[in-house]
């Protein structure tokens, strides 16, 4: 058996934990970042597009936003389209922006960032277990190759993702879940077209939600609303591209390129939120502690801005000696997640179409766009919470 030492032992190599140990050694702090995947495998997951302004500033902070301010796609505006109608939200009013540029793109860059640290993630580990917890020794254990190892820290960062084991380590008496499972998912397709728009585009049709967003001027990434069980199979390009046009707005379905698809998968959606976010040293980030529909496109947002917190407060605790940041994550943490989980799951329920909606459902979820695009107060409170002011 192998053991090693670390400061800060941090579960998966998502955006997250890769952004924590960025942060960490920032400030002179060691950590190892375990990850269950293979590299290729982590490089290559397609996942979010819009990132906030505050979660680009924080990365910049981390040192890993420099192909992001150069490649990335600088939005001022999203549409909302509903039929034929089609309503901006300018968010420039309230000098707001968000940038389009991939999850995929961001993970290769804190890869790069880690690997020319010199502590690269370990990938391909398995059988990950937590022990004493609530000591002041928390372990990992965990086997690779074959091999099994120890490593002994002062604290564990669970960011291991939904289905990661960091939260399940928690005693069951000790942790609370809520959680929403909606009767739907997004069937995403990614492939090298050009976008309908130069802006995003969030659908509300009879036939069910719709998403025309981008990763670049010539690379398209769309989503349709799909039933749970829909197999990515039974799903051709043709039928996708036809799909998508039937629920877009005359003008835009007719700018619908009809191109390959260069991946195409079914994403569930779901609303979930653990508390407490710590269990003696253990602290729970991102995905591993929240689940948001990606409605709101909020995920990896919140996931860099857990581990902003959680690093300031591992920073104050071995810098400045107070722990006062880390006794306060959990609480604090939870109440700007449950913000986006309001944001998250009232877009959602505007703009997706339910089994059973009655027309008078229906005629509530056009109530509310219209709400939208006619008040100013709607409209600024949609760019707050949208972009993440
Ligand atoms: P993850 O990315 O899930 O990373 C967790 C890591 O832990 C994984 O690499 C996993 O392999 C690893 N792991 C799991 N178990 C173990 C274990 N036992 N041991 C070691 N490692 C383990 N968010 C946005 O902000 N904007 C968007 O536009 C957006 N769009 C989305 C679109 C779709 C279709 C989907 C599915 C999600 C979207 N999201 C979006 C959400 C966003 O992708 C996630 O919130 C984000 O990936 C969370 O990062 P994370 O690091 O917490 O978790
Ligand atoms: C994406 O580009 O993948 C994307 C954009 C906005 C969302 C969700 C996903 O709300």
């Amino acid at each position: 058996m192998r053991s090693s030492r670390t400061q800060v032992g941090i579960i998966g190599a998502g955006p997250a934990g890769l952004a924590l140990a960025q942060l960490l050694q920032g400030a002179g702090i060691d950590s190892v970042v375990l990850e269950r995947r293979s590299r290729d495998y982590v490089l290559a997951r397609v996942r979010a597009g819009v990132i906030e302004q505050g979660t680009v500033d924080i990365l910049r902070r981390a040192g890993v936003a420099a192909r992001l301010e150069r490649e990335g796609l600088l939005h001022h505006g999203v549409e909302l389209a509903a039929g034929e109608r089609r309503h901006r939200i300018d968010f420039a009013a309230q000098s707001a922006s968000v940038t389009v540029y991939g999850q995929t793109e961001l993970t290769k860059d804190l890869v790069d960032a880690r690997e020319s640290s010199g502590v690269p993630p370990v990938f391909d580990v398995e059988d990950v277990v937590l022990e004493e917890l609530d000591t002041e020794r928390p372990r990992v254990r965990y086997r690779r190759s074959g091999e099994a190892h120890v490593l002994d820290c002062d604290f564990i960062a669970g960011c291991d993702g939904f289905h990661g084991v960091s939260r399940k380590a928690i005693p069951a008496a000790v942790l609370k879940t809520h959680e929403r499972v909606y009767p739907f998912g997004w069937l995403g397709v990614l492939a090298d077209a050009p976008p309908v728009s130069s802006e995003l585009i969030y659908l509300s049709h009879e036939r069910g939600f719709a998403l025309c967003s981008m990763r670049s001027a010539t690379r398209s990434r769309c989503y349709l609303q799909c039933e749970l069980d829909t197999n990515v199979n039974d799903w051709s390009d043709g039928r996708f591209w036809d799909e998508l046009a039937s629920r877009l707005p005359g003008e835009l379905a007719s700018r619908v390129t009809r191109a390959r698809t260069i991946e195409k998968s079914v994403a569930p959606l779901r609303s979930f939120v653990a508390e407490p976010l710590r269990y003696g040293r253990l602290f729970l980030a991102g995905d591993a502690a929240h689940i948001v529909p990606p409605t709101g496109a909020k995920g990896l947002n919140l996931a860099i801005r857990d581990v902003d917190q959680l690093a300031a407060g591992l920073v104050a605790h071995y810098v400045e000696r107070r722990d006062g940041l880390l006794d306060a994550y959990s609480a604090s943490a939870l109440r700007r997640i449950w913000r986006a989980e309001r944001f998250s799951a009232w877009l959602t329920s505007v703009l997706h179409r339910y089994p059973g909606q009655t027309s008078f459902d229906r005629g509530m979820q056009l109530a509310e766009l219209d709400h939208l695009v006619s008040s100013a107060a709607a409209r600024a409170a949609f760019v707050e919470a949208y972009t993440g002011l």
